[in-house]
């Protein structure tokens, strides 16, 4: 870009009918200034999605293709588990098409979640951290058929991957179109996004190589243990190698059904876990470094992305998804060391001229 002239812009050359058309079409962004000589990593920035997150895709799309089934009736409760980003991306949607929304959620997840979904107007029902996340999943469930909800199932439902075939696999062939990538670095919740990626990506540029990450301390597909599951795909009980984890929003105490296909049909090639204090680090690196900030699942990605960078040979193109905004962990081990008040340097910096100083 020609620094001596000042940068213009020319909007986006439409209208948009409502929040929902703005769902998507996230910009992939090259890392400049943490990323290997010789190497190209870029991420994809899932929180420039409205409500701030990839969730916001898989939300609206649960809603929609309940709405064309006819399984969702106008002004009917919504009703769904969630560890806070589902949750803020239907209590978007559901706001701006006017169904009343309940998520039910563990009390562990950040108090910042909780107060985003009220903010929107719905209903977060809190369960106890012990009984885990099949504890928030069989209280929505319990929810549903006692009052008649509609259930989102973001675990189960094909609207989950189908959405991210159509939208985020597509934009990533769109933006790589006659372009190497060598690697596509992603953790799974739901799994919706490996699953949805792996479709087209299998099929449409079986070069790239599929990374599936998930937490060092809850390893759950790199155990090789199954799932057990009930008639409807749920789980019926939590996995053996389950353990609570910093990297809210990846890898609930279950595999998820929306997960096995990608499990089944080989759509991933490696495997790599990641300690959540790495995370964290990677996250803060990318804010004070490159200036984007995600929460902690996006600093899982990166931190994976960047061991594979660093072995990776010239030339070599790699693309890491970052789930969300750093913005969601306030309360969390990730602002955890950043302060409220001043520092010593800053405190100096405030005496260094006569003014304004705090008494
Ligand atoms: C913060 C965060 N990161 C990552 C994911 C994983 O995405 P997916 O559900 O598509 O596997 C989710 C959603 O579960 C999430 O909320």
């Amino acid at each position: 870009m020609d620094m001596q002239t000042i940068r213009t812009t020319q909007g986006r050359g439409r209208l948009f009918e409502s929040i929902l058309e703005t769902v998507g079409d996230t910009p992939v962004i090259r890392i400049n200034n943490l990323a290997p000589e010789g190497v190209e990593l870029y991420v994809k920035a899932e929180f420039f999605n409205p409500a701030a997150s990839v969730k916001d895709r898989l939300a609206l799309n649960i809603i929609e293709a309940a709405e064309r089934s006819g399984a969702l009736k106008p002004g009917q409760t919504v009703v769904e588990a969630t560890s806070g980003n589902t949750g803020i991306g239907l209590a978007m949607v559901c706001a701006q098409k006017g169904y009343p929304l309940v998520v039910t959620m563990a009390d562990s997840f950040s108090v910042e979640r909780r107060r985003l979904m009220r903010m929107f107007g719905a209903k977060v029902i809190l369960t106890p951290r012990a009984q885990k996340g099949t504890g928030m999943y069989k209280k929505a469930v319990e929810l549903a058929e006692k009052h008649g909800w509609f259930l989102a199932r973001q675990f189960e439902t094909s609207a989950n991957a189908d959405i991210h075939e159509s939208t985020t696999a597509r934009e990533i062939m769109g933006d790589f179109q006659g372009k190497r990538l060598d690697v596509v670095v992603t953790g799974y919740g739901t799994g919706g996004t490996v699953t949805g990626l792996s479709r087209v990506l299998r099929r449409e540029r079986p070069e790239t190589r599929i990374v599936l990450s998930e937490p060092a301390n809850a390893a759950l597909v790199s155990s090789g243990l199954a799932q057990s599951r009930g008639p409807d795909n749920g789980p019926t009980e939590s996995h053996p190698a389950f353990e609570p984890h910093p990297i809210q929003g990846w890898t609930p105490d279950f595999i998820p059904y929306v997960l096995q296909e990608a499990l089944d049909n080989h759509g991933y090639d490696d495997l790599i876990p990641v300690p959540g204090p790495e995370a964290v680090s990677w996250a803060k690196k990318l804010a004070s470094a490159e200036g984007i900030l995600t929460g902690i699942s996006g600093g899982a990605t990166f931190a994976v992305a960047m061991r594979l960078a660093q072995e990776a040979e010239a030339g070599s193109v790699i693309l890491a998804m970052l789930p969300d905004t750093g913005e969601r962990y306030l309360s969390t081990p990730l602002f955890q060391d950043i302060p409220e008040e001043m520092d010593a340097d800053e405190m100096a910096l405030s005496q260094s001229t006569p003014g304004f100083q705090m008494g």
